[in-house]
């Protein structure tokens, strides 16, 4: 498993205003869109493209296009779909299914509680979106499921993980071929299974409370 941790001051300022308390929820989710499209030019730097021949108003050329099978963007619901819109605006012809998936705050297991995407994902490359990589139980669950369907590469991508998480899935995906690509690697889980310093709970900031 290769992990990336994005290296670059436009992203660490964005995420310390994302983490800031006083930040609005409407704030909130322009800066979640715009850090995804920061982390995309990473996440899709093995994207598959296949060669293509164009003529410039010039000259013929070659040039390269995304190949097929189209790869497939996965956001995990409810806090993952605020990084749908960043990641399709760099791979706009990548095709979208969903996972909803929510973790109990008591034992801390996620349950999957809506599935939408193809049943056959035979040689698909697949981004993953959630913002956070907290014990790492969603985003292994997820992964787990591609892998099952046929995915042939999985990339996570995350605004802001956990070293519980990142190990979590080095140790259960080991051999698979899964890249890992994070905002921040922050210090550690709290007693309730939070990101310290973190940002809080994310599908709460983007979207409000709901059910809690
Ligand atoms: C959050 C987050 C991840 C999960 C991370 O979702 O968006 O999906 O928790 O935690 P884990 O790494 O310990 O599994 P949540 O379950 O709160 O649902 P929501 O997106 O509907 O708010
Ligand atoms: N889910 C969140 O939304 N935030 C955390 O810190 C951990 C899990």
């Amino acid at each position: 498993m290769r992990v990336h941790v994005a290296d670059h001051p436009l992203v660490t300022h964005k995420l310390t205003v994302l983490r800031d308390v006083r930040t609005s929820s409407s704030t909130f989710r322009s800066l979640v869109s715009e850090l995804v499209t920061l982390l995309a030019y990473e996440a899709t730097r093995d994207v598959r493209i296949e060669p293509v021949d164009i003529t410039t108003p010039v000259a013929p050329t070659r040039g390269v296009q995304i190949a097929s099978p189209r790869p497939l963007v996965v956001p995990i619901l409810r806090a993952g779909l605020g990084m749908l819109d960043g990641m399709t605006s760099l791979l706009p012809t990548a095709e979208v299914g969903f996972l909803g998936m929510v973790r109990n705050e008591e034992t801390l297991q996620p349950t999957t509680y809506a599935n939408r995407l193809p049943d056959d994902l035979s040689g698909r490359q697949v981004y993953v979106l959630d913002p956070m990589l907290a014990t790492g139980g969603s985003m292994l669950a997820a992964i787990r499921y591609l892998f099952d369907r046929g995915a042939r590469d999985v990339t996570a991508v995350c605004l802001l993980g956990a070293p519980e998480g990142v190990a979590l899935l080095e140790e259960a995906l080991d051999g698979r071929e899964v890249t890992v690509v994070l905002g921040a690697l922050d210090e550690r889980l709290n007693e309730k299974g939070y990101i310290v310093p973190g940002l809080g709970d994310a599908g709460d900031r983007l979207y409000g409370t709901a059910g809690s």
